[in-house]
């Protein structure tokens, strides 16, 4: 038998531009996920790009190989039924899109303030640099940024609070079935 969604995990995929709020909402969404009784697990690009993927760089093929490898993580988990959330730009939709075929129980969020909001944040302080030329292949500056064409969920994240966001996605992942109880679990005697 199909387990139910509930139990199956699912991958939320925050995709977005470098400094968008990928990582602030997922940081934020870790403990209200778990109040719901999920189990969760993070994989942060700028993390995993200390271990996993250590030593790739920006080109496409390095950026296809680190969002391939967090996929194929994010998928042992969620088969699993942990709840992943997974933080990186993923610039490209066809990368997302295998992603997504592999997964399937996938949810797909563009974090998505204007370039313009990202740059006037720069957290980092690499769009600075980026626009001075001092970072080649900058996504959304000298490097291409593909937008989902069909997200399940996007925020613009320059108007929608950290707190707000967090209850878009769980809005969503309700309206989608994934927070749904199993029906033995709920059942009284
Ligand atoms: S991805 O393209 O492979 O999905 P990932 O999310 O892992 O990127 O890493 C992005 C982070 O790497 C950015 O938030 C930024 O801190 C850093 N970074 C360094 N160089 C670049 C670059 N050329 N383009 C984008 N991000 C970069």
């Amino acid at each position: 038998m199909i387990a139910p969604k509930n139990d199956r995990g699912v991958v939320l995929w925050l995709t977005g531009l470098s400094g968008a709020g990928k990582s602030t909402i997922a940081t934020a969404l870790e403990p209200r996920l778990r109040g719901l009784g999920r189990r969760v697990e993070s994989l942060d690009g700028d993390v995993v790009r200390t271990h996993l993927s250590k030593g790739l760089g920006f080109s496409r093929e390095d950026r296809e190989t680190n969002v391939a490898r967090i996929a194929f993580v994010a998928h042992l988990l969620q088969r699993n039924g942990v709840t992943v959330l997974v933080s990186a730009i993923s610039p490209y939709r066809a990368t997302r899109e295998a992603a997504r075929a592999r997964i399937g129980d996938f949810v797909e969020i563009h974090v998505a303030p204007p370039l313009e909001e990202c740059i006037r944040r720069d957290v980092k302080g690499l769009y600075a640099k980026a626009l001075a030329g001092e970072i080649p292949a900058f996504t959304g500056v000298s490097d291409p940024y593909e937008p989902p064409a069909a997200p399940e969920l996007a925020i613009d994240t320059s108007r929608v609070s950290v707190d707000a966001a967090v209850e878009l996605v769980v809005d969503r992942l309700r309206a989608l079935g994934f927070l749904e109880l199993h029906p033995t679990a709920t059942a009284t005697p």
